[in-house]
């Protein structure tokens, strides 16, 4: 395991995305494994922008991500297909054919569940990118979610339904359920990228590094890869 410890989120941007640099120009066609949420948004951006400059080219990418909101169409602006077209594929030179979100509308949703969990198999993420909640939740594996999970629908937690409001006009717009993939989809990745800025992760990120790894705290599976890197603004990484 591997931590760096950022001066504050912009730092973490650039230290993730360093990581992730490293990872495409050694290989030119490798599987990322990507986040939504706030965190990863400014890694998004350094991506962005070298690509512009023709530093770093996406042709050869592909890319699978960690969740979708059910009920969402990649068209509705809250969906995280939406969310990933607008931070990251719509300023790159990826091929969109070869990115992969849950359908969010699939109306079987144990197929959707089964064909999700055996795309990742086959994939094998090269780097998974994380962020962590506030719980210690990753992807929407909620405490309490084993570690051995493959993809599943979740009931969102009151305290992610309120995390995630900030994105939403109002709480009551918040999708109360999503596909996520499980805990084994995650760690089945070869290296594991953990970004998390601000002080409400700090006892999220304790637990994950210091504490016992338990299904209290989901991202403690970490613990056991064998190539994890987190990258942690000093808010982040203050109870350390
Ligand atoms: C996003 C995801 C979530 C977020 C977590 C942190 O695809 O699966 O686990 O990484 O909720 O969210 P932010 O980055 O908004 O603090």
């Amino acid at each position: 395991m591997e931590i760096l410890i950022a001066k504050n989120y912009e730092e973490m941007s650039k230290l993730g995305y360093d990581v992730i640099k490293k990872v495409v120009t050694s290989k030119p066609n490798a599987i990322l494994g990507l986040a939504t949420g706030g965190t990863p948004v400014g890694l998004y951006k350094n991506m962005i922008e070298d690509c512009k400059n023709g530093v770093v080219s996406y042709k050869d990418i592909s890319t699978i991500n960690l969740d979708e909101y059910l009920g969402l169409d990649g068209n509705d602006n809250q969906s995280y297909r939406y969310f990933m077209n607008t931070n990251l594929f719509d300023h790159i030179d990826i091929d969109k054919k070869n990115t992969y979100l849950p359908n969010g509308k699939a109306e079987d949703r144990q197929a959707e569940c089964e064909r999700y969990s055996k795309l990742a198999d086959e994939m094998q993420q090269d780097v998974q990118i994380l962020g962590i909640g506030s719980n210690g939740h990753i992807a929407f594996n909620e405490p309490g979610t084993a570690f051995d999970s493959r993809t599943h629908v979740v009931d969102l937690t009151e305290n992610t339904i309120k995390d995630n409001a900030r994105f939403f006009d109002k709480i009551e717009d918040v999708p109360t359920q999503a596909f996520t993939m499980g805990i084994s989809n995650i760690v089945n990745a070869k290296k594991i990228l953990l970004l998390a800025s601000g002080a409400n992760k700090a006892d999220a990120i304790y637990q994950t590094i210091k504490g016992t790894p338990s299904e209290n705290c989901p991202a403690s599976a970490l613990q056991n890869h064998p190539d994890v890197i987190f990258v942690l603004d000093e808010a982040a990484a203050s109870k350390l």
